[in-house]
């Protein structure tokens, strides 16, 4: 076992408190691209382009095709070993909040299946910062149902409609220039600032507010892991940078 691994087991098993911040990296292992980097465009369009409130207004039946897509990949993913040990980790370890910038819900189904019919699998649901791709949100009256699989993104006539206002219904997720849930990101700043530990998984750290809960970690005299392939401007702050993939790292680091 290498010094880098023994030295992340020991924070782990030091830390009273503790904050995971995962991103889209945690999911490459169950086959979701990655926002950045290779195999992220889809039909030539990068996903910045297409996650903008202009963007659906603009092109609405573009933007549904796109998370259509996503939403019948999700669906057809399953959480990996990296999800899981920390679904256990939030289980096991009682003051472990999860945050995740990822949509995809896999760390939820991971709590489901981790926790079983005796555990309260609640304790390991994440604080989902931008949103759930699964359910959708009214753009009129903002109400939130749960999300097709089946988006006939033809036509701009077959997208989905609200059953109550009849507006133009989006999937419930956050898209760039749009503000985040004040509760959830409230909640999340709140966790970071009282954990002694982060665990920094698979992002680039690059979106904010979502990137400042390792920094409000380190601010507060905590201490930081980061697992990632990559360098990314965090390594340099963290106690310990693990390069390699999550579901290969966090099993060695957390079981
Ligand atoms: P990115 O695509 O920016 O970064 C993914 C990170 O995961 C990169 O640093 C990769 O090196 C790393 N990575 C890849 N495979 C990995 C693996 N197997 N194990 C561990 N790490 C791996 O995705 P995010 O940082 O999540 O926001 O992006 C943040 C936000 O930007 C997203 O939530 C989304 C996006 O635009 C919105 O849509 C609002």
């Amino acid at each position: 076992m290498s010094l880098d691994i023994t030295y992340a087991r020991d924070l782990v098993a030091q830390a009273s408190s503790i904050v995971v911040l995962t991103g889209a990296g945690v999911s490459a292992e169950s086959g979701v691209p990655t926002f950045r980097g290779p195999g992220s465009l889809w039909k030539s369009h990068r996903p910045e382009e297409l996650a903008t409130p202009e963007a659906f207004a603009r092109d609405p039946r573009l933007v549904w095709e796109w998370y259509a897509w996503r939403r019948s990949l999700v669906a057809d993913c399953a959480p990996n070993p990296a999800h899981e040990c920390l679904a256990r980790l939030a289980l096991d370890h009682e003051s472990t909040r999860l945050v995740t910038q990822n949509v995809d819900g896999l760390h939820h189904r991971a709590a489901d299946s981790v926790a079983a019919d005796h555990e309260d699998p609640s304790r390991a649901y994440p604080l989902e910062v931008h949103g759930a791709i699964h359910r959708d949100r009214c753009s009129g009256c903002d109400r939130r149902t749960p999300g097709r699989n089946d988006i006939e993104a033809s036509s701009t006539d077959s997208l989905p409609h609200c059953e109550n206002c009849q507006s133009l219904l989006r999937p419930d997720v956050v898209w760039f220039g749009e503000a985040l849930d004040s509760t959830i990101i409230n909640d999340s700043f709140e966790a970071a600032r009282s954990a002694d530990l982060c665990l920094v998984i698979g992002t680039s750290a690059v979106v904010y507010p979502a990137a400042s809960v390792p920094e409000i970690t380190l601010d507060s005299g905590g201490t930081v892991i980061e697992v990632n392939p990559q360098e990314t401007h965090l390594s340099p702050r963290s106690s310990v940078s693990l390069k390699g993939r999550a579901g290969e790292v966090l099993p060695d680091i957390l079981d």
